[in-house]
């Protein structure tokens, strides 16, 4: 079997969040035209895996077999050394049904707060899995390290951008120029990974 993506093929993003596909088709190079699972009336898996890789196989899969299309599924979230990998794949979860990350980012420096720790490192993970239907996957994984700052700084970018500066810069994600950002964040260096595999 060949497993390369045809350029021109149709993939179905498996997410109910359509405002992720302009992200994921400009990430493509613009050679493929992106659906996303919501608007083929897929259901959303529920995420057991305990892993950012485990939980984009999962749902890669599922929307791979379902719709009988080539699937593409990202998984992301941020890793605290001292919090021992929290929030992890909890990253969206910790900001409770309002998506209220200011909420989030407090959580963590009260965690932090709680148990004394002076190690602020932390790293954001982006994993990406592509399946074929009925058949194998590929699943990549990009990583970007850097420490935590607080309060958080800056309105640019979202979730935890504001309380994460990049190693090597002074600035955090929410005050970094978003092109910068997307240039060397995790998602990009997964991308990075996945066109290598998988682009003709
Ligand atoms: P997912 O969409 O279920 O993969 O959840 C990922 C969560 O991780 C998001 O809701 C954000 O809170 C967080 N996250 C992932 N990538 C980034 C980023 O680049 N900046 C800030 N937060 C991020």
């Amino acid at each position: 079997m060949n497993l390369k993506l045809i350029k021109g093929m149709r993939l179905v993003l498996a997410t109910h969040n359509p405002g992720k596909v302009p992200e994921i088709e400009a990430l493509l190079g613009g050679h493929y035209s992106v659906v996303t699972a919501g608007s083929l009336n897929l259901p959303e898996p529920d995420e057991t895996e305990s892993t950012f890789v485990g939980n984009a196989l999962l749902k890669a899969r599922h929307a791979a077999d379902l719709s009988g299309e080539v699937a593409i599924a990202d998984d992301s979230g941020l890793s605290i050394a001292a919090l021992d990998g929290a929030p992890g794949i909890f990253s969206a979860r910790w900001a409770g049904p309002d998506k209220d990350f200011a909420f989030a980012m407090k959580k963590v420096e009260q965690r932090l707060e709680e148990i004394g720790a002076q190690d602020r490192s932390a790293w954001f993970t982006s994993a990406l899995a592509v399946a074929w239907p009925n058949g194998p996957a590929v699943v990549v994984e990009g990583r970007v390290d850097g420490t935590l700052t607080f309060p958080p700084r800056g309105t640019r970018g979202f979730g935890y951008d504001p309380i994460f500066i990049p190693e090597g810069h002074t600035q955090t994600f929410g005050e970094l120029d978003p092109a910068f950002k997307d240039s060397i964040s995790h998602r990009a260096r997964a991308f990075e990974k996945l066109r290598d595999a998988l682009i003709e």
